[in-house]
């Protein structure tokens, strides 16, 4: 016999950056973050687990092609969800697992990204949130959502928010296990839906700095980092969840863009400097900028990753359309910009 689940799990974008760990092994951040779920039929990753007395050893591909389950971040996954199985009983299959058979049993993980992971759009977030999700629910694990989300921080910081829909909050926590680092929902995916989110990819190459290695370099060397964790972003935190509790547009547009550029802020304070936005980047920042002051009052949010893509927000379907043609026609795929193409995410959060 063979039992699979198939689980589906979106990306998520920060609005409040989270960089920087203060435990490398446990993935615990020196700040609190804050993201918007994005919609699942855009940017998500499809896992199936299947478990069977056939399979010989735990086994997983990516995208068709087979992967290695042997780094840590994987086994801490498999580890924390393996020690919380419970036993399944299904009659009619003539199934059953006991709780201790679990440790003997192999698995087959098959996970798909309905996006080039190439881009560099944030693929670990939803890869770990849903590769937990399914074998949590394939292996009967009785947990909550907060601690299935600690449990896919210890895959990728990221993913822990994107075990919840709409806006989340990943809270720091104090704890040196990690216990209290989980992420929280905000407000539902209902809250805020006039919101609408394109990621313009400027570049589909792969980054040269992975997220990882850049935030233990600036954690090493950007005195900005650590003023940032300590004096800016917990009040940020609270005027976001404010702006996000309000609907406050200009308020959150306005945090978002401060937020994305302080982060890249930090990156050129790292030792030797990270740069991960692009030409075409800054030239996106700047049209956003004027657009939002020749209009008064922002109608676009803009916010980067570790990358040169864009994400931007724009307030309703109306903005978002304009914005759309005004990409186009401002930022046409040139050879010399490698700008190959716009990702729209309409029905987003
Ligand atoms: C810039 O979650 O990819 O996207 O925890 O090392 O896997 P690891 O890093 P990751 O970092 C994401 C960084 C970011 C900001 C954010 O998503 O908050």
């Amino acid at each position: 016999w063979v039992l699979m689940v198939t689980a589906q799990s979106p990306t998520n974008i920060a609005v409040i950056k989270y960089w920087g760990k203060r435990d490398e092994t446990l993935i615990l951040p020196i700040n609190d973050s804050i993201s918007v779920t994005l919609d699942p039929e855009h940017l998500c990753t499809t896992t199936t687990v299947a478990v069977s007395p056939s399979f010989d050893k735990d086994r997983m591909w990516l995208n068709g092609k087979e992967i290695s389950l042997s780094g840590g971040r994987y086994q801490n996954c498999l580890r924390e969800i393996r020690g919380r199985a419970s036993s399944i009983e299904d009659e009619e299959k003539g199934i059953r697992i006991q709780k201790q058979d679990w440790e003997k049993l192999h698995l087959h993980i098959a996970s798909y990204n309905n996006f080039p992971t190439a881009a560099g759009l944030a693929s670990s977030a939803a890869g770990f949130a849903c590769l937990v999700f399914a074998l949590a629910k394939l292996m009967n694990v009785k947990e909550d959502q907060g601690k299935l989300s600690a449990i896919a921080r210890q895959g990728s910081g990221s993913a822990c928010r994107s075990l919840y829909g709409g806006f989340v909050k990943w809270v720091m926590g104090n704890d040196v296990n990690g216990s209290d680092s989980t992420a929280i929902q905000l407000a539902s995916e209902t809250h805020w839906d006039d919101l609408v989110i394109i990621i313009a990819v400027v570049s589909s190459r792969q980054k040269e700095t992975s997220s990882t290695s850049g935030m233990r370099e600036s954690v090493e060397t950007s005195a900005l980092l650590h003023h940032r964790s300590k004096e800016v972003v917990p009040k940020r935190i609270l005027q976001m969840e404010e702006a996000i509790r309000t609907r406050d547009f200009p308020s959150f547009a306005r945090l978002a863009c401060v937020d994305s550029n302080q982060f890249h802020a930090v990156c050129l304070d790292t030792s030797p400097p990270i740069f991960y936005m692009n030409d075409t980047s800054h030239r996106i920042i700047n049209y956003m900028e004027k657009w939002n002051r020749f209009e008064g009052t922002p109608q676009v949010a803009y916010t980067f990753d570790a990358g040169p893509n864009a994400v931007l927000i724009a307030r309703n379907r109306e903005v978002a359309s304009l914005l759309l043609q005004r990409l186009l026609f401002f930022f046409p795929p040139l050879p010399d910009t490698d700008m190959d193409s716009y990702v729209l995410g309409d029905k987003t959060i």
